[in-house]
């Protein structure tokens, strides 16, 4: 049995897998499929500072290889999450990690610091690819300015483990790294989402109510990798890789891109117990190529 402990920017983790944000619940709607201790984080739903009611339906679609979703952000807001959800989800006995997202850098930082509170939430990762309410609806991570003003507004408030969360949807995502660790991030995880758009040829509409929405599952497994392996070239922060994993060659390959944990998302859906399959899988691939820890093939590509 290969060691399969990773440490992220601080947060100790028993395994390098976790659940990526918005495709898992709070983890206990998944708690009669797969037992949560063994997941080496449950990163939540995305929460805001107020409720947010979510976009119209239809907001799913399925695409070839994939999915196309504009959910929104629905959830009811940072204080119910911390009276009536963190109770319920506070002795898991494993990383349960907070996904912020917000609309401006103050609603950020607010949501940061009422979370920084809670005593067994030892992480939370920043969802920057949210709409700049005072820039138009700009994402904040598609800009160096935008991604580090909220970053440094949150490090301020929150004093834990910081991973911010990166979009795909720019020029240079290492610039947007770089920007993000001079800001004050402890941690990078990538990617978010990849704006994409389906049509009813019949209606001649879009058939996501918001017209566009956020692209993820195994067709954007290689653009994730990329990213990834540009990323880690670049920053010295760890770099924790999502996008398309759908078992435990898809997460080598993020590992050896440079990734020292990964997240799991839309295969949570096809496979409510995937996360546990897949650190078994790297386990096992460790032992087969004589590999004692999991930090060995971490960045180790012959290229
Ligand atoms: C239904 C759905 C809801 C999502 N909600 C969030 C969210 O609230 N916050 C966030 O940062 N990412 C959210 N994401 C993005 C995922 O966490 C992940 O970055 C993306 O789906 C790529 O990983 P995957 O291909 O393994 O699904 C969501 C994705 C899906 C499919």
């Amino acid at each position: 049995m290969a060691d399969l402990r990773v440490n992220i920017g601080g947060l100790e983790m028993k395994n390098p897998v976790m659940t990526a944000s918005g495709t898992f619940g709070y983890g206990l709607e998944y708690a009669d499929f797969v037992n949560l201790e063994d997941i080496g984080g449950i990163i939540v739903k995305g929460t805001t500072l107020n409720p947010r009611e979510g976009n119209d339906y239809p907001r799913m679609v399925e695409t070839p290889s994939g999915m196309l979703n504009c959910v929104g952000l629905q959830n009811k807001g940072v204080d119910y999450f911390c009276k009536n959800i963190y109770p319920q989800i506070k002795d898991i006995n494993t990383n349960m990690i907070v996904n912020v997202s917000g609309s401006c850098p103050e609603d950020y930082a607010e949501c940061a610091a009422r979370i920084n509170e809670l005593d067994n939430i030892p992480a939370i990762e920043l969802n920057i690819s949210c709409p700049n309410v005072r820039q138009g609806g700009m994402a904040f991570g598609v800009t160096t300015e935008g991604a580090s003003q909220v970053v440094k507004a949150v490090r301020e408030a929150y004093k834990k483990p910081l991973i911010v969360k990166l979009s795909p949807n720019v020029t240079s995502i290492t610039d947007i790294a770089l920007a993000v660790q001079d800001a004050g991030a402890d941690a990078v995880s990538l990617i978010n989402t990849l704006m994409g758009m389906v049509i009813d040829i019949e209606k001649r509409k879009p058939i996501l109510s918001i017209a566009t929405g956020g692209m993820s599952g195994p067709a954007v497994r290689p653009v994730a990798v990329r990213c990834v392996w540009q990323v880690a070239k670049a920053v010295n922060i760890p770099v924790v890789g999502l996008g398309g994993i759908m078992n435990a060659h898809d997460a080598i390959e993020f590992l050896l891109a440079g990734a020292s944990a990964i997240e799991i998302g839309t295969a949570n859906f096809i496979d409510p117990a995937i996360t546990v399959k897949v650190a078994q899988g790297i386990n096992e691939w460790l032992d087969n190529h004589g590999c004692k820890s999991v930090m060995e093939i971490v960045g180790q590509l012959n290229c």
